[in-house]
C-alpha cells in the first residue's frame, strides 16, 4: 500500500525548506528499507511499458549517434534500467543515494558499474561523462535544489550530449510515509508541470529538444524530457 500526506499550509511551496535538509537523509533511509520490495515491483515492470521502453531506444540511439559513452543513470535504484541500455549497446554505470539500493544493483547486475552518491553533489569529473539519465529520482529533490542538480548534470556531461529525465506531473508534493508493501517511509514526492522543468533546464545551460507525457488519463500522469546539453 502507498500512503501519502499532502504538506500543510505551513509550507505553501510543497517544498521542505533549506533548514530541513533532513530530506536527504530520510529519502536514503527510505530507499534503504524497501530496495528489496521495490526491485520485485519493478523487475518485471519494465517490460509491460511500450512507451518507456520505446523512449529508452530512443535515448540508446541518441548516444550510438555521438558514438557515446560512458553514460549514468543517476537515482538508478535497483539497476534494471541501467542494465536495459547496457544490453541496448550503451556503456552504463548506475548511481544512487540508497547504499541498499546498490548493494541490490551490484548483486543483481555483477558486470556493471553502481556506485552510491547524491545528484546534489555528483562526485564525477568535469565533462567525464557522454549522457545522462535521470528516471523518477528528480522527484525527490525539492524546488530549491534543482538547479544546483542541473548544475552538476551540464558540469559533468560533455557538450552535445543527450539528457533523459522522467519524472511525475502535476503541482503538489507530498510527503509519502509508506510504500512498497506497506514499509515505513519519510520521503518527499515532488510533481511538477513539464514547462518548469524544461525552464530549468535551459537556465542550467540545456537545449530541450522533446517531450512525452505518459499515461495521459492517469490521475498523475508521467513526463520525460528528452535535452541536451549545449556546447
Ligand atoms: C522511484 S526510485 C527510481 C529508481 C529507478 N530510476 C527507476 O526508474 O525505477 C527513486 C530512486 O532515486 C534515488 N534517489 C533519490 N534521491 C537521490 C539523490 N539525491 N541522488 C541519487 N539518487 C537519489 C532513490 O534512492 C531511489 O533509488
Amino acid at each position: 500500500m502507498e500512503t501519502e500526506a499532502p504538506l500543510g499550509d505551513a509550507n505553501p511551496s510543497g517544498s521542505p525548506s533549506r533548514a530541513a535538509d533532513g530530506w536527504l537523509a530520510g529519502t536514503r533511509t527510505s530507499y534503504d528499507t524497501v530496495a528489496d520490495s521495490y526491485s520485485d515491483y519493478t523487475r518485471e515492470a519494465l517490460a509491460k511499458q511500450p512507451y518507456l521502453l520505446a523512449a529508452l531506444a530512443l535515448f540508446a540511439e541518441l548516444v550510438h549517434a555521438i558514438d557515446g559513452g560512458p553514460v549514468a543513470d543517476v537515482g538508478c535504484g535497483p539497476g534494471h534500467v541501467t542494465a536495459h541500455l547496457h544490453n541496448l549497446g550503451v556503456e552504463m554505470f548506475g548511481i544512487d543515494l540508497s547504499p541498499a539500493m546498490i548493494d541490490l544493483a551490484r548483486r543483481e547486475h555483477p558486470d556493471l558499474r553502481f556506485e552510491v552518491g547524491s545528484m546534489t553533489d555528483l562526485q564525477l569529473a568535469d565533462a567525464s561523462i557522454a549522457a545522462l539519465l535521470a528516471f523518477w529520482s528528480l522527484i525527490h529533490i525539492p524546488d530549491y535544489a534543482v538547479p544546483t542538480v542541473f548544475g552538476h548534470f551540464h558540469r559533468v556531461m560533455r557538450p552535445g550530449g543527450p539528457l533523459m529525465l522522467g519524472f511525475h506531473v502535476g503541482d503538489e508534493s507530498r510527503l509519502k510515509t509508506q510504500g512498497y508493501g506497506g514499509h515505513p517511509m519519510k520521503v518527499y514526492v515532488h510533481r511538477r508541470q513539464p514547462d518548469q522543468v524544461a525552464a530549468w533546464l535551459r537556465d542550467a545551460g540545456f537545449t530541450v529538444k522533446a517531450q512525452m507525457i505518459l499515461d495521459l488519463d492517469q490521475s498523475v500522469p508521467g513526463a520525460i524530457l528528452f535535452a541536451y546539453r549545449q556546447p
